[in-house]
């Protein structure tokens, strides 16, 4: 699969990418709401070519992560932001064995790629690697929205649906139902929620 987006981002411009977003308006949103800060550790699962960590170090924050499976992506992210300031990590969110904890999980259309397995396999993730009290944000297809992208087959969620596969430890803080903008002009239909971690496991 790692070979389906190196050459996606290879031979794909940033305007033919239906994903594409100058700014993460709804990503730095819901990070607000959730009393995210410069002092918080995030990683940004997923994260492409996105400019959302580029707009974390311009908040002041100093420990960013980014995971995605296209080395290609990573390599962009690398240029664009320094060596120095963020960690990339090149990895299948399904597989990936984290090493330590982080404040908040962040993943705009990513989720909805996997299959229902590897969906449950994502959320022992989210819970191995987010520490207690931690938040995620995450964004993906509605059920109204597209049921591809990129050549490949999709999930779509509700809220509830979200809220099901984070299970009981997360308490839901807001949820939006927003209409993205591909580069050409296209809608869709994105879920996204902002959730929170109890600091104690039920
Ligand atoms: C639609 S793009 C979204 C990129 C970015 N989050 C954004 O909003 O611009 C999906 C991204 O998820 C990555 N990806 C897909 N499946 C993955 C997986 N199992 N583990 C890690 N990354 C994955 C792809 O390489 C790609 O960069």
């Amino acid at each position: 699969m790692s070979e389906h987006w190196n050459v996606v981002y290879s031979t794909r411009s940033v305007a033919e990418r239906s994903w594409s977003e100058p700014v993460p308006t709804v990503s730095l949103e819901l990070l607000d709401v959730l009393g995210v800060t410069s002092e918080d550790s995030v990683i940004d699962i997923g994260a492409g070519e996105s400019e959302f960590v580029g707009h974390l170090l311009l908040r002041g924050f100093s420990d960013l992560t980014v995971l995605d499976l296209a080395d290609a992506a990573l390599d962009v992210t690398r240029e664009r932001v320094g060596y120095q300031n963020v960690i990339t990590v090149q990895a299948d969110v399904t597989a990936w064995q984290p090493t330590r904890r982080y404040d908040a999980w962040h993943d705009r259309a990513v989720l909805h790629f996997l299959s229902p397995i590897d969906a449950q396999r994502y959320a022992t993730t989210v819970r191995q690697a987010l520490a207690p009290g931690g938040v995620v944000v995450i964004g993906v297809f509605a059920p109204d929205g597209p049921e591809s992208c990129s050549g490949l087959p999709v999930n779509r969620y509700s809220a509830h649906d979200l809220s099901a596969l984070l299970g009981e430890e997360f308490d839901i803080v807001t949820q939006r139902q927003v209409r993205h903008h591909t580069p050409w002009g296209s809608e869709q239909s994105f879920q996204w929620i902002a959730a929170r971690r109890r600091e104690y496991a039920l």
